[in-house]
Parts: structure tokens; sequence; C-alpha cells
């Protein structure tokens, strides 16, 4: 089966979805993206991930061309189109094409909306099992982190930075405390069995998983507190784990070289990871 995309209103098969060079999200990165999970063929958490998008796009001044309803349908039809039972689906609005100029174009001027699918192993993922090594790096990022904009480039040159360290993901900090994952929340349990995580301001995505997994925290008997985490209280932690619509809970095993507890998983982030499937999976 070929690919197929949504873009503008038509889906297409992929290599005929073009978008002219023009577009405000190719050349400013005027734009807002989502990601939701697909498991057992269903979107995962989808709720909150397009009112999140909705929130997004009201920050920046772009009309939501579709309600939540209406944008369900469209990824409910890509997901089938792609027979895609296990991944993920991601969805674009930019201000649209317009000549060159940094202030918004005149009225009128239509959002450009892309979705694609990604066929991925999202519960059954070797890293859940092994679990992950995150290395600290600066973050880059501009004043406006809770808008899940597509300008990405302090998030690519940090991942960048993982992957040359053969690590999965970075923990990006500021003023000594971790601020989030280059793509996901940053956890810690804390060794009088606290689950701690950054609290929600403009430093930070507000999570759609983090949100959900605090939701959990009181059944896998874990006190919850929001606050800032140190990098030296992360190296310490009893446990540690990120989260994300593509990682799920994902548990930490090493930070900068530095083992983890017992240096592997540990069985509240285990637990929680559990919760968060079955949640996921009751819809
Ligand atoms: N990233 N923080 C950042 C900077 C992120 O990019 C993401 C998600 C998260 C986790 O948010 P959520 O639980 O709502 O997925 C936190 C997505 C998956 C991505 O960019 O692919």
């Amino acid at each position: 089966m070929s690919r197929i995309v949504y873009l503008n209103g038509a889906f297409l098969p992929f290599e005929e979805a073009r978008v002219p060079i023009m577009d405000r999200g190719f050349l400013f990165a005027d734009g807002i993206y989502e990601v939701s999970a697909i498991i057992d063929g269903k979107l995962v958490d989808n709720a909150a991930h397009l009112a999140r998008l909705d929130r997004s796009l009201g920050e920046i001044g772009i009309r939501n061309p579709h309600d939540a309803a209406g944008w369900e349908k469209l990824q409910t039809e890509l997901v089938a189109r792609n027979g895609v039972t296990e991944g993920l689906v991601y969805m674009q609005v930019t201000r649209g094409v317009a000549e060159r100029d940094f202030a918004f174009p005149k009225a009128g001027t239509e959002p450009t909306v892309v979705m694609f699918t990604q066929a991925k192993t999202v519960l059954a993922n070797p890293l859940a099992e092994s679990g992950a090594r995150v290395i600290t790096v600066e973050d880059l990022r501009w004043k406006r982190r809770d808008i899940k904009s597509v300008a990405l480039l302090a998030q690519v040159l940090a991942k960048q930075q993982a992957a040359e360290a053969g690590v999965a993901e970075a923990w990006m900090v500021e003023d000594g405390a971790v601020t989030e994952g280059s793509s996901s929340t940053a956890f810690i349990v804390s060794r009088d069995r606290v689950l701690v995580t950054r609290p929600l301001s403009t430093a930070l995505l507000p999570g759609i998983t983090r949100a959900s997994v605090l939701k959990l925290a009181a059944e896998a008997d874990l006190r919850v507190e929001e606050r800032l985490i140190s990098v030296a209280e992360a190296y310490e932690a009893q446990e540690a784990f990120y989260t994300s619509a593509s990682a799920f809970v994902m548990p930490v095993v090493e930070i900068d070289g530095r083992s983890i507890g017992e240096g592997r998983p540990g069985p509240l982030t285990r637990r929680l990871r559990e919760l968060y499937i079955a949640a996921a999976r009751q819809g």
C-alpha cells in the first residue's frame, strides 16, 4: 500500500503532496504541530492533543481550520487509509503561503494543513525494556516553549548531541534545573517515593502524556510534587523517566554517564508505563 498523506483538504500519494516554497512554515517556521499516538488502530489522548493544537494556534493568531470533531474525522480516515495500527499521526498548520514579509500576511491567506502517519513500534519498544540513557544539554530555546511551534532548531541540535553521545534523549537545562527533554517531559522519583516534574509555565511544553501520568500517580502509590529538578537531584534520583506521545513512559537508567537507581528500569516507572498503556487502551 502506498503512503497517503493529507494536504489542504485532499488525501494524496506522498509523492504528489507539494507545498509552495513561499509557505511561511518553510520560510519562518511560522506554524504549529501536534503528534498523537496510535495503538490498536486507535488514537491515544487525542482530545487533549487537539485542545493543545487549538491553544497553540490561538497563541500565535492562526485560525484553527477545523474543530476537534473535524480533525478527528481526518485523522481517522488517514490512519485507516494507511492501515496503521501502531505508530503516530502528525498534524501541522502553518500561517499559509504569501510573499516573504515578516508581519502576518493580509486577511484571507489560508492556513496550510498537513498530516501524515508513521508506523512505529510504540508498545513493545525495546528501549522501554533496557531503559534509555540521556545527557543534559543547555536549553537554547525561546521564551514561549508552551507553544508547540514547528521552530525546533534547538531541539534538533539537542537531539543530535544525544545521538552523537550514543544516547536516546537530551534533557535541556536552564539555570541548573531540567526544563524538559528535547521531545519529552522529564520526571524523577525521589528517594522518598515522590514523583517530581517541573510545574507548567511558559518554560516548557504542557505535555499531554505528562498530564495523564500525573493522574495515574496515585494508583502507583506515588505522591506528586510539581517543582524544579536540579541536575544534581536528577543524578541522585531513585528512578527517572520521560514521557511523550511517542515514548509513552520511558525509563531512564543513566544521566550524563551516571547510573540512576539500580541502573535498570525502576519498578515505579514500569508500573506507570503499564498503567498508562492500560488507560490508553481503554480510550
Ligand atoms: N514531542 N516537551 C517537548 C519539547 C516535546 O516536543 C514533547 C513532545 C513533549 C511531550 O509532550 P506530549 O506528551 O504531549 O507528547 C514535551 C513530540 C512527541 C514530537 O515532537 O514528536
